[in-house]
């Protein structure tokens, strides 16, 4: 679409109306400040990397307990990344919070602390993509810059009854945003918000709340009725799956449990969790059976193998595919006597909820104390 084609909408009164509607309708949300004060660039910051690819409500606890925990980017560079990861388990994309303390340190090694505010600089930066670099330069220094994310996709979507699907229609979706949203200096920390705002409470993928919109009288969508269609998109290819064991290794009656500390690179680096084999499609349970030998081989254990058809089994969805991992309870004796490799290490049962697992071997954990 040329910019031409948007002149059905007047920038400044589409914005004016945004803009009004924020001022008596906007979240109340811990990493925003009231309309009118000046955000804190470490919380915009720390926010906007907590919800890429998550929701609001799952954020806020995660944000509450960081800043308590961390309340300024320098006492961020002072934490442990070990630490950092654990407080971060449950939130998921692992690599946000290794990168977090990468960022952090180049904050303040090469800006002095202080956040930069240009989209360059921003970008330069561990963790931070094209729309976390525009969602920081407008939010915490209200400059302009083009915010899209998923629900402001959706709200210019059906502002211009978009037909071609996404993703390929995210070409249009910006050059709609650019034009609404460059260098315009009405507000843009406040724009951005009160579109996310919108999308999340009133143009809601499903029955949105057109009565309520202050943009529906340019919202195409809505003038044909049919703003629920939009965005369209592109059919998504069913996840493959992949299979895998882990092993439930427990000592002295099941009070002491052996966790692996994962190596730093590949899926779920650097956090803790079951050993066992890898997660691989086509493969059957024989092949795993060959790999689960040789790994009780390197921990120093020697256990016939059951048949694994039999074991307890849980799902997990990752990004780019669906795991089904079954899980291979081991009993042993004394956990002293037991010689482990490096990144291994024994806790007691009733300390491991702390661990901050991931999702997916919290779930397996979930399923072996109850049995
Ligand atoms: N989603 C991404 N960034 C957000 C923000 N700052 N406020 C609300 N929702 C968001």
């Amino acid at each position: 679409m040329q910019k031409s084609e948007f002149s059905f909408i007047d920038p400044d009164d589409f914005r004016g109306s945004v803009l009004a509607w924020y001022d008596t309708n906007a979240r109340a949300l811990p990493w925003r400040s009231p309309v009118g004060n000046v955000p804190d660039p470490y919380h915009v910051w720390l926010s906007e990397v907590m919800l890429q690819q998550t929701t609001v409500p799952a954020v806020i606890q995660y944000f509450t307990k960081f800043t308590r925990l961390w309340p300024s980017v320098e006492e961020l560079t002072k934490a442990d990344q070990d630490d950092i990861l654990r407080e971060w388990a449950g939130l998921g994309y692992y690599a946000r919070a290794r990168n977090l303390h990468k960022c952090a340190v180049e904050v303040v090694t090469h800006f002095g602390g202080a956040f930069p505010q240009t989209l360059e600089e921003l970008e330069s930066l561990p963790g931070i993509g094209a729309y976390t670099a525009a969602a920081i330069r407008s939010i915490a220094f209200d400059k302009p810059a083009s915010v899209v994310d998923g629900n402001i996709e959706r709200i210019y979507a059906r502002v211009m009854a978009l037909k071609t699907p996404l993703p390929k229609g995210k070409v249009e979706i910006k050059a709609l945003a650019h034009y609404l949203s460059d260098e315009r200096h009405d507000r843009p920390g406040c724009y951005a918000q009160a579109l996310m705002d919108i999308g999340s409470m009133i143009c809601t993928p499903k029955n949105p709340d057109c009565a309520s919109c202050p943009v529906s009288n340019y919202c195409a969508a809505f003038h044909q009725g049919e703003a629920e269609l939009y965005p369209y998109k592109q059919k998504k290819q069913p996840k493959p799956v992949r299979y895998g064991v882990a092993l439930w290794i427990t000592y002295e009656c099941g009070q002491r449990l052996l966790i692996e500390r994962r190596p730093d690179k590949g899926l779920l680096g650097g956090m803790r969790g079951l050993p066992g084999t890898s997660w691989e499609k086509d493969r059957t349970l024989s092949d795993c059976s060959e790999e689960l030998i040789l790994l009780l081989k390197n921990l120093n254990l020697s256990t016939d193998l059951p048949q694994l058809t039999k074991l307890p089994e849980i799902r997990h969805v990752f990004t780019h595919f669906e795991l089904r991992l079954k899980i291979l309870a081991v009993s042993l004796g004394d956990a002293n006597a037991a010689q482990i490799p490096a990144n291994y290490f024994h806790v007691n049962l009733s300390e491991s909820k702390s661990l901050g697992l991931p999702t997916v071997f919290k779930k397996a954990y979930n399923v072996m104390v109850k049995l």
